[in-house]
């Protein structure tokens, strides 16, 4: 064992989506970070080619986010957020509607990702009951989606790992669309494929079977990021939008991931021009210094549930952690950093440097497909001998410990999403490690 590895003992954590006798092992610890990069316990600095897990949009370590924590937590350590408040929340939804797609302009807070999406659905059955409409309960989420750990989230995801030892206890109501990853009609990919729109015609068949008039809410990510970045087609979103209209079934869009930037917008519905009834947030919401979730609503949405009680609590619902101070005040530091350096339209910038760093991998070992938009790709391998995931776990594990880049693998797709500050000589620096990671990896 080395650096802090040798003064730590490993035994008592049981590791989150983790290999742990594998890690406990072989360790990977990161003991500090800077902008663009990670300290590892052994004294090297690694290349940071995911924003943490996709979180650290402006890079880590900001200072004037760390002077607005500091500040926040030695003024106010913690308010109550039911029937209470603090001006700090009230500012940062203020400015997060400033900032999302027309019209969403109710923000509900949470602690993570997982309890946005819990609380859009929710959110999502409080509107119908609201108008009368009860037997709006049945929700559509869609196949290699992931929405976070709640039983709500891996209810509507389709990951199937993720639901495996849960099956007997998912939320009941609920079916998939497909996904849209189709290697024969999309492979290499720039940008969005333009195969894959008649896709979203599969809602039609869910109204089919299960009546429009039972479906509350269609719940997708605008890219599929843990399942190994999906692009959306061209004019899939928008069908999506149109049939969900046309059936009175509301539109949620998962933007945890894509949300602050990382397609090139603000957030995805930007990217698209496709506006979602709820859209979820969390992570780059605070630059991951704090944990934060959020879950915007169209106003309509707000004024229908809250209208809908003429006295006391509307929506029985909240965490302790709701708009935590802390956490506002680093939301708040974030947006001037992502506004002041304009992050929130960067990747937008960078894109056509990102996309060929990424397609020149197309000749790497392993290599069978290349995908990106914005400041992510996804770069998928073939499979070792029929074992899933064994080739893109050793290319995680040779690019951390010897070419000393931070890359993510889900199966045998790795997936990169920088921060958003990455230069173009980093992103060729990471596209060389990673290379040499392919290279090194039988
Ligand atoms: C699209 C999406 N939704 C939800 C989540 C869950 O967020 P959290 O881990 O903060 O609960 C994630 C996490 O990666 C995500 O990618």
């Amino acid at each position: 064992m080395t650096g802090a590895t040798s003064a730590t003992s490993l035994d008592a954590l049981w590791m989150p989506f983790t290999a742990n006798k594998a890690f406990k092992s072989r360790p990977r610890l990161l003991v500090s970070a800077k902008d663009m990069h990670y300290r590892s316990d052994d004294g090297r600095t690694i290349l940071d080619g995911t924003a943490g897990l996709w979180c650290v949009n402006a890079g880590h370590c900001r200072q004037p986010i760390l002077d607005a924590m500091m500040q926040a937590a030695s003024t106010l350590d913690f308010a109550p957020s039911f029937q209470m408040g603090h001006p700090l929340m009230f500012q940062l939804a203020d400015r997060l509607a400033a900032l999302l797609p027309e019209g969403m302009d109710s923000v509900f807070f949470s602690g993570s990702g997982s309890e946005a999406m819990d609380s859009a659905l929710k959110i999502a059955l409080a509107y119908h009951l609201a108008r009368g409409e009860s037997e709006r309960c049945f929700f559509v989420g869609r196949q290699r989606g992931y929405h976070g750990v709640g039983f709500g989230g891996i209810s509507v995801g389709g990951i199937e790992n993720n639901r495996k030892t849960f099956t007997t206890q998912l939320l009941p109501h609920i079916d998939h669309l497909p996904h849209t990853h189709d290697l024969a009609h999309n492979a290499f990919s720039k940008g969005q494929p333009q195969w894959g729109a008649h896709l979203a015609d599969a809602l039609e068949d869910m109204v089919a079977k299960h009546g429009a008039e039972r479906i509350a809410a269609v719940i997708v990510e605008p890219v599929a990021g843990s399942t190994g970045v999906l692009v959306p087609p061209v004019g899939y979103l928008q069908r999506l939008r149109e049939l969900c209209t046309k059936h009175g079934i509301l539109l949620i869009f998962d933007e945890v991931i894509t949300g602050f930037g990382r397609v090139g917008a603000p957030f995805a519905a930007q990217a698209f021009g496709v506006t979602p009834d709820i859209l979820t947030v969390a992570k780059g919401l605070t630059n991951a210094a704090v944990p934060m979730g959020a879950t915007a609503v169209k106003t309509s949405i707000y004024d229908t549930v809250v209208n809908a009680t003429e006295r006391g609590i509307e929506f029985f619902h909240g965490y302790t952690y709701s708009g935590h101070p802390l956490a506002a005040a680093a939301g708040l530091a974030t947006l001037d950093v992502y506004q002041q350096e304009g992050l929130l339209t960067r990747a937008a910038t960078v894109s056509p440097v990102w996309e060929a760093a990424m397609h020149a991998l197309r000749d790497a070992p392993h290599v069978i497909d290349v995908r990106n938009i914005g400041l992510v790709a996804g770069i998928e391998l073939a499979a070792r001998d029929g074992v899933v995931g064994a080739r893109g776990y050793d290319v995680f594990t040779n690019a951390f410990h010897e070419q000393g880049a931070l890359i993510r693998v889900t199966g045998d797709i790795v997936a990169l999403s920088p921060p958003l500050i990455i230069s173009d000589a980093q992103i060729d620096e990471l596209a060389t490690k990673v290379r040499r990671a392919l290279e090194a990896t039988p």
